[in-house]
């Protein structure tokens, strides 16, 4: 069954205002249970393709212990909504601070009991064209005990501990500051990068 995901009601205003304001923004309760299910599934159906993140290259770096599957454009349909909810939020962001995104990109992510991302940007010194950053959360649910946290810097430097809450995206600018804690329960979302330059590097 193909659930329909688009329009979302998302509280953009909300969105806009909090990201020019801290540089992040949370989307709690981001799409309906239904469609929630269906990427639960696309994900869980996949999990023996995913690979370790730290290796790039055939280098390996300690810096995550995460496993990921990037989203091609004729793969995962039920993702590819997602996406194509996060294009629409990019023309916002463009509208509101002449972003110039151009393009989305995005894997799934596993973080097995123990595994983490220490303290990283996405986008160092503008090394890239990753904007905005945006997590997905897509377990069936979360427990503030079983770690797991994004801890994230904000624009004016205050540390906040985000839980990855079932069906919530966090959104924020690429180039701040932000690590995942290790997590003790497998811990499953869709990490995706809104970027300004074409879908090459
Ligand atoms: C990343 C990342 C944060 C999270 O994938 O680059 O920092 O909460 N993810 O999963
Ligand atoms: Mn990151």
């Amino acid at each position: 069954m193909e659930a329909m995901l688009l329009p979302v009601a998302w509280e953009i205003d909300q969105v806009l205002d909090q990201i020019a304001l801290s540089g992040f923004a949370i989307i709690d309760q981001a799409y309906s249970h239904e469609y929630q299910q269906e990427l639960i599934l696309e994900c869980t159906e996949n999990l023996d393709q995913f690979r370790k993140a730290a290796i790039q290259n055939g280098v390996v770096s300690n810096i995550r212990s995460d496993h990921i599957l990037w989203i091609n454009q004729d793969q995962f349909p039920v993702a590819q909504q997602h996406i194509q909810a996060l294009e629409q939020l990019s023309q916002q962001f463009n509208r509101h601070f002449f972003l110039g995104i151009q393009h989305v990109e995005a894997h799934f992510a596993c973080y097995n009991s123990g595994e983490f991302y220490a303290l990283h940007r996405d986008n160092p010194q503008q090394k890239n064209d990753r904007m905005i950053s945006s997590v997905y959360y897509l377990h069936d649910q979360w427990q503030e005990n079983w770690g797991g946290q994004l801890h994230l810097q904000d624009k004016q430097g205050e540390w906040h501990i985000i839980q990855p809450t079932a069906n919530r995206i966090a959104i924020f600018q690429s180039d701040l500051l932000h690590e995942v804690k290790p997590a003790q329960q497998q811990r499953l979302s869709i990490t995706a990068w809104l970027r300004s330059g074409s879908s090459l590097y």
